[in-house]
């Protein structure tokens, strides 16, 4: 069964390259990016949890845990971590979950096998603080994600649920926002003191409320 927006997050217990998890008592407080990539030792997936890793600082500014999986065990995570470091000049800093069994594959739907009958996907799973899923993305094998994005649709879904606040199409940190369509026009004076401006009855902006 397809996972779908607004899903309580499947829970499992995982062997990871950090130990053994309880994914919803690893995520705590925190929001969380479960992806899934289809093997190790691959030339995307290579690129993909250095770049990863890269962005911890971002991440954990916006207090976000991220873990990678695919149906390889252990040892070869093990064995890959270090051509990821090298390539990408990074030091991992997230587990990897070893998912032999698939059952994390299954449980979030992950392998397509259309695309490939052993394999996961590029699957990507947002996670909010509430445990409930926020976004899902599925890529195909050749195309490695834009991890910009992943953070942008971040930003906007932490706007959203902390200053009632949507974003427009390709909208950037630092644009206006779009007030919801749930806040009425008289509770907008008190609620965005910034100012905001009527482009239709039902498209009211606002400068971004936490710049
Ligand atoms: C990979 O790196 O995982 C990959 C590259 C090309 C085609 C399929 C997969």
């Amino acid at each position: 069964m397809a996972i779908r927006l607004g899903d309580v997050a499947p829970d499992f217990t995982a062997e990871t390259t950090m130990g053994p998890i309880n994914f919803h008592e690893w995520l705590g407080d925190s929001w969380g990016i479960l992806f899934s990539h289809p093997a190790d030792f691959t030339p995307v997936c290579t690129t993909e949890l250095g770049t990863v890793a890269s962005l911890k600082e971002q991440f954990d500014a916006r207090n976000v845990k991220t873990i990678a999986v695919s149906v390889d065990g252990l040892d070869s995570h093990n064995k890959w971590v270090p051509d990821i470091n090298e390539v990408n000049k990074v030091t991992m800093n997230y587990p990897i979950i070893a998912d032999e069994d698939r059952k994390v594959a299954l449980l979030y739907d992950m392998i397509h096998p259309n695309a490939s009958e052993k394999a996961t996907v590029r699957s990507v799973f947002i996670i909010g603080s509430d445990k409930k899923v926020k976004l899902t993305l599925t890529y195909p094998a050749s195309t490695g994600r834009n991890f910009d994005e992943i953070l942008r649709v971040i930003d906007s879904l932490q706007l959203t649920s902390n200053h009632s606040v949507a974003t427009p199409a390709n909208w950037q940190d630092g644009d206006d926002c779009i007030i919801v369509p749930s806040i009425k026009d008289e509770e907008i004076p008190a609620k965005f003191p910034k100012g905001h401006k009527v482009v239709k009855p039902y498209l009211r902006t606002t400068p971004q409320p936490n710049k």
